[in-house]
């Protein structure tokens, strides 16, 4: 199972890190077009190897990722503090032009794990190039809204006394300021959240709700402040997405995909809950949503369009 990295800046290289210690794939190529840092972390990790799974580490470039199975894709120029993920389009998207023809060229048959910001955008700019050079649409994920699905769930399950993991709760729509928390459908243990909180004595009010909206949508921005980049909560992320794929798992995740319509709108990519297995995005579901959040949810994809009709016209 070959898996090639592409952009080996704080995001593709901790993803690559990530990888071999948990032993997903047997084969990692890290491509950068700075060769010497692709070479540099290659041999860091190659150094971390004895100490966990065996995987053979290489560095190289774009025709080395020929038979890959998996390409993760996090080339690209990242936030600076306080700029939003937006402010980044023209200049990822120009290097997604040239990048992605020539990864699909090398590896056709491989899915493609996109997570360069603005993520949703950049999703679907690479998911028309691949469709273009001959790859379904169902081989291009965004990371999407994984991450903040996953700061939904570990500051939930901090304020309810839960571990995380069994907190089952959803971010949706762009992986960006306009992102919706589903609060409507938080379940723990099989049971509603408000319930849940009732049961254990623990006040469910509006300042408890803000405090854990805001910890999720502000939580790059803080994180950007205070050490440049974020990269352990993603790189985590995108080494669950490829085992789900690798291993053909038919998990559940919040990814973003190019969907038809949403809530009215037409042709626009961002994250819902997928199906994702070996030959990429098997599914997709549609939420069950109250009316504020059907709303919201309408509302970021209407963020989205706006950006991809810029970028069109
Ligand atoms: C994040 O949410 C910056 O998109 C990146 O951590």
């Amino acid at each position: 199972m070959k898996i090639g990295v592409v952009g080996t800046g704080f995001v593709g290289s901790t993803a690559a890190y990530t990888l071999a210690m948990q032993g997903v794939g047997s084969e990692l190529v890290l491509v950068d077009h700075q060769p010497a840092l692709a070479q540099a972390h290659g041999m860091d990790i190659l150094h971390a190897v004895p100490f966990s799974h065996p995987v053979q580490i290489r560095s190289g470039d774009i025709a080395d990722l020929r038979g890959a199975d998996l390409v993760v894709v996090a080339a690209g120029v990242n936030q600076q503090p306080g700029e939003t993920r937006l402010a980044l389009l023209q200049r990822n998207a120009a290097i997604f032009g040239e990048l992605i023809p020539q990864i699909v060229q090398a590896a056709p048959d491989a899915v493609l794990i996109i997570a360069t910001n603005p993520l949703d955008i950049m999703t679907h700019i690479a998911t028309r190039i691949a469709v273009a050079a001959g790859l379904p649409a169902s081989r291009v994920i965004g990371t999407g809204t994984m991450l903040d699905t996953a700061r939904f769930r570990a500051l939930l399950g901090e304020r309810l006394g839960v571990a995380s993991g069994s907190v089952h709760a959803y971010v949706l729509g762009e992986h960006g300021d306009s992102e919706v928390l589903i609060w409507s459908s938080v379940h723990i243990g099989g049971i509603p959240l408000a319930d849940f909180a009732a049961a254990r004595g623990i006040a469910l009010d509006d300042a408890l709700r803000a405090e854990v909206d805001h910890g999720v949508r502000r939580a790059a921005y803080q994180i950007i402040q205070g050490k440049g980049a974020t990269y352990f909560g993603i790189a985590s992320a995108i080494t669950a997405l490829s085992r789900a794929v690798l291993f053909d798992e038919r998990c559940v995740y919040t990814v973003s995909a190019m969907h038809s319509e949403v809530e009215g709108i037409p042709s626009v990519s961002l994250s819902l809950p997928g199906i994702i297995g070996r030959n990429g995005l098997t599914g997709t579901l549609k939420p069950v949503l109250n009316e504020a959040e059907h709303a919201a949810l309408q509302t970021s994809a209407s963020v989205i369009l706006q950006h991809i009709q810029a970028m069109d016209a």
